[in-house]
């Protein structure tokens, strides 16, 4: 009797279930906060949560993958900020939303995921986005359009989780679309959907399982560096620094700056020329920007590791077109641009070979191109 009135009580008075996609990046790393260009897509693996307004201007959360002190229940105002960092996410979403001048009104929620956590594919934008939608459908009739949903997400990690990240996450997670990737121009915030055609290769990531965590990583670190260079020369980001510029000052900046600010000058450049390639089919050039940027996210960013490295030179050794570290850096994914005819054999050479070196196999995922953030219709 008792299970058939919860279900009966569950089909009568049902929430409503949403979803926001974890991200790759085909290429433009750390360009999102210096006002350059980003090339992310949205993938199939998302955050869901069936949320349901509760009327008590309270939110009760169950975070289903967590094990242990995964329920957080919290108020709404700034002092009510709950002690669990999972929880944080979505308390800041709330917040921002309010700030901005929408509503929340309380709800309860439960939610779960596949996007591997500290893989270097945005679980937490994932998780900041489902719930800004979710709170823009249920108390403000959509009013905001997605984008502000991708910013609201943004202010959330700057405001509540203490990292001072760019929009591209956010942004690829709300505004994905099925097959392609968004050419984002994070200045202007404009943008371009494009088919991802990749005849004849696949994307194919390989998870070193090194674990990435930007919450007091040195991410923060490499925005200051940037930005510092960006004041020496008199612009508010290096959206329109050249290295000829970069070299005038050379002398009144530490080599490390100079060093972080020469990587984002050429990354600026490759992704235009990643975007161009990829639109006449030229993928051998897309293949080499993706090893220059490794380069330079290992040599002059310094954001990569030796298990990512070890991994970037496997895929050389093999013969596999491009191959990068993706997101933020300090372990995670690389991503690899793969010819068909190869693309069993590098997996099969990958997991072996970098588990003799460090005991245990890399995982590998295969990029499809998904949606972003939306309603899960029933
Ligand atoms: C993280 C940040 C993004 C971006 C990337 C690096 O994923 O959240 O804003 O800066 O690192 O490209």
């Amino acid at each position: 009797m008792e299970n058939k009135i919860k279900a009966e009580f569950n089909k009568h008075f049902p929430g409503t279930m949403y979803a926001s996609a974890g991200r790759i990046n085909l290429i433009g790393e750390h360009t999102d906060y210096n006002g350059g260009f980003v090339f992310p897509g949205a993938i199939d693996k998302c955050i869901m949560a069936e949320v349901k307004p509760n009327g008590l201007g309270r939110v009760r959360v169950y975070a289903i993958d967590i094990p242990e002190d995964n329920y957080a229940e919290f108020g709404l105002n700034e002092e009510d900020a709950p002690a669990q960092q999972w929880a944080r996410y979505i308390f800041g979403v709330c917040r921002e939303v309010i700030k901005r001048g929408g509503k929340v009104e309380g709800f309860d929620a439960a939610f779960a995921g596949n996007v591997p956590l500290g893989a270097g594919l945005s679980s937490s934008a994932a998780l900041e986005s489902c719930f800004a939608f979710a709170v823009n459908d249920l108390f403000n009739e959509n009013k905001f359009p997605k984008t502000e949903l991708a910013k609201i997400g943004q202010s959330t990690e700057h405001n509540y989780c203490g990292v001072n990240c760019g929009i591209m996450d956010q942004f690829a997670s709300c505004m994905g679309k099925k097959d392609h990737l968004i050419r984002l121009d994070c200045r202007s915030m404009e943008y371009e959907y494009y088919p991802m055609k990749l005849d004849g290769y696949k994307l194919v990531l390989v998870d070193s399982r090194v674990k990435h965590e930007l919450v007091d990583s040195p991410y923060n670190k490499r925005r200051e560096s940037c930005e510092r260079v960006a004041k020496k020369l008199g612009l508010d980001t290096l959206r329109d620094a050249t290295f000829e510029d970069l070299e005038r000052i050379k002398g009144e900046i530490s080599a490390e700056d100079y060093q972080r600010a020469h990587f984002v000058i050429g990354e600026k450049q490759r992704v235009l020329d990643v975007c161009d390639a990829l639109v006449k089919g030229d993928l051998e050039t897309v293949g080499e920007r993706m090893y220059q940027t490794h380069e330079g996210l290992s040599k002059e960013y310094e954001v990569s590791c030796e298990e990512l490295d070890f991994l970037n030179d496997l895929a050389k050794e093999y013969g596999v077109t491009g191959s990068r570290i993706m997101g933020g850096g300090f372990g995670g994914c690389t991503i690899n641009l793969v010819k068909d005819d190869l693309h069993d054999k590098f997996i099969e050479k990958a997991k072996a070979e970098f588990k003799k070196k460090y005991g245990h196999e890399p995982k590998i995922y295969d990029v499809v191109l998904s949606d972003g953030a939306h309603k899960v219709e029933e």
